[in-house]
């Protein structure tokens, strides 16, 4: 029998960076899929409690983005990338809230391709359970969630350079609250304005060079408004994961909240991922007291928000810890 588990994550700040090769925070949570079962045979089934249907994909597929029930076409995006010798059958459980903003996909990608046998560097799961992700999906989207959800550090976010994949972790003060809540939006633009914004990066890119070394001075160079508000976020967002995780290391849990603040409003007014529920729930809970600072997290368009709080400051959402990346429970 084989027993894996793989958490999800948050970001605490650096959205929409990580595909341009920027910078990034996010932890691993203490919410994740397990799966349990045996390997063997030529097909890959599976039951689980987040779904009624059960999936099963053979070895040989074609399309992951044709397979049914759509839970299936993580398992098999990760079956087309990793190509498995043999199926294995088997039982996945969650804690995750399922399409929520927690990367509920991202943990079920990491724990498939350990279950299916993946040996091999944190980093290299994420690289293959990302190329999973976009094959399952169609978003072209960057490795943040699944390098978070496989190299987590108990107690510590992670300062990733996603130009590099060089992680640094950086411990999370034990009396801070990291609270999430979702928006009960659907992230429904998430796909298609999701490319569109990874393209506008790209199209910045071809004028200024990569974001990730350009200054702001350099923004001038682009005329189109909409590019230069889309480049202008992913500098000065870089800049603020820089501040965030200084501020972080020093304990100044002000600076890390207006920080956060000032990243949500970047995503809102420059990015243009926001949408009014998330800009009134970021708005209301930094009025509360005890909220050091709050934004939305992740894609956007809907999802959810995070927040920084002193402890019991906050009663509703889920309350979640930095947790250790994927493991192998049992071989
Ligand atoms: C999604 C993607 C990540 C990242 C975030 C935005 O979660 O999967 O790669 O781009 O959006 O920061």
């Amino acid at each position: 029998m084989t027993r894996v588990f793989a958490p999800g994550r948050v970001n605490l700040i650096g959205d929409h960076t990580d595909y341009t090769g920027g910078l990034v925070m996010p932890m691993a949570v203490d919410l994740g899929t397990t799966i349990h079962g045996a390997r063997g045979g030529d097909v890959v089934r599976l039951t689980s409690d987040a779904a009624t249907e059960e999936a099963e994909v053979p070895l040989r597929l074609d399309d992951p983005r044709e397979v049914l029930p759509e839970w299936a076409r993580y398992v098999a995006g990760v079956m087309s990338v990793m190509h498995p010798a043999e199926g294995f059958s088997g039982f996945v459980s969650t804690t995750l809230p399922v399409g929520a903003g927690l990367s509920s996909s991202a943990a079920l990608e990491v724990a498939m391709a350990l279950a299916l046998g993946f040996e091999g560097a944190a980093r290299d799961l994420a690289l293959v359970c990302q190329k999973a992700e976009q094959q399952a999906s169609g978003v072209p989207c960057g490795v943040m969630d699944q390098l978070a959800s496989a190299a987590g550090v108990a107690g510590h976010a992670l300062l990733i350079d996603c130009s590099t994949l060089e992680i640094e972790p950086v411990p999370l003060p034990a009396d801070i609250d990291v609270v999430v809540m979702h928006s009960g939006e659907p992230r429904a633009l998430a796909s298609s304005e999701y490319a569109a914004r990874r393209a506008a990066c790209e199209a910045a890119e071809a004028i200024i060079g990569p974001l990730r070394s350009a200054g702001p001075d350099a923004l001038a160079q682009i005329e189109d408004p909409t590019l230069q508000a889309r480049a202008r976020h992913v500098i000065h967002e870089n800049a603020r994961v820089r501040r965030f995780a200084g501020s972080l290391r020093a304990g100044d849990m002000e600076e890390c909240g207006a920080l956060m603040v000032e990243s949500h409003l970047s995503l809102a007014k420059d990015f243009e991922v926001s949408t009014e529920r998330l800009d009134q729930m970021v708005e209301s809970l930094v009025t509360r007291p005890g909220v050091f600072g709050a934004r939305l997290t992740g894609a956007g368009f809907g999802g959810c928000v995070v927040a920084l709080a002193e402890p019991g400051a906050l009663r509703d959402g889920w309350h979640v810890r930095p947790v250790d990346g994927a493991r192998i429970l049992e071989a």
